[in-house]
């Protein structure tokens, strides 16, 4: 989770939850605002906070806007990591993926990630290239298209 993330939700719980589906755009890392896309995001639990992991899409299209690298993105806490739980919430969110339409969605991970990798091949994600790192000169992100099954 973004520290940032954290400090907001602490502040200003309502906002924050406001802000996380309703709020017209969304700020990405290097700080332009772009429109936000629309969006499934779901909090990991085990009992306790274990992470995140969000779907976001353009209805009707596969397409995504240069701003989004893929579908889904997920972050495991660092004290809940290589339990497996990073792969079962990618396996679980697929239904929603079905449920929006959609028979496959695009991931991408930085080509020095193994363990997103790993999750993402777990999930049957079948690679398809590479493309240049924005935010990491020199670095690549690998593509994976990982099927959902029929919508
Ligand atoms: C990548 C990340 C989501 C993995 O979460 P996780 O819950 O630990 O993943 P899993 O437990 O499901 O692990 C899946 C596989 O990856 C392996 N793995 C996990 N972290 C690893 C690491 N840092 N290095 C190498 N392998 C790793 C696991 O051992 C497991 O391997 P196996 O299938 O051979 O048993 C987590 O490390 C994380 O949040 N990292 C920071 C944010 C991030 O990179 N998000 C993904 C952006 S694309």
């Amino acid at each position: 989770m973004s520290a940032e993330q954290l400090h907001q939700l602490r502040r200003d719980p309502e906002r924050f939850l406001h802000d996380l589906y309703h709020s017209p755009t969304i700020r990405l890392p290097d700080g332009r605002h772009v429109p936000r896309l629309p969006a499934h995001d779901f909090w990991i639990s085990d009992g306790e906070f274990c992470g995140r992991i969000g779907f976001r899409f353009q209805p009707g299209t596969e397409e995504l806007p240069p701003t989004a690298y893929g579908h889904i993105g997920y972050t495991i806490v660092p004290w809940k990591q290589r339990r497996g739980y990073a792969s079962q919430a990618l396996g679980m969110i697929l239904s929603v993926v079905r449920s929006e339409g959609f028979s496959r969605v695009l991931i991408t991970c930085d080509d020095d990630n193994e363990g997103s990798r790993k999750v993402i091949l777990a999930n049957g994600g079948v690679p398809d290239g590479m493309v240049p790192h924005l935010g990491r000169p020199g670095r690549l992100k690998l593509r994976f298209w990982v099927p959902a099954g029929e919508p």
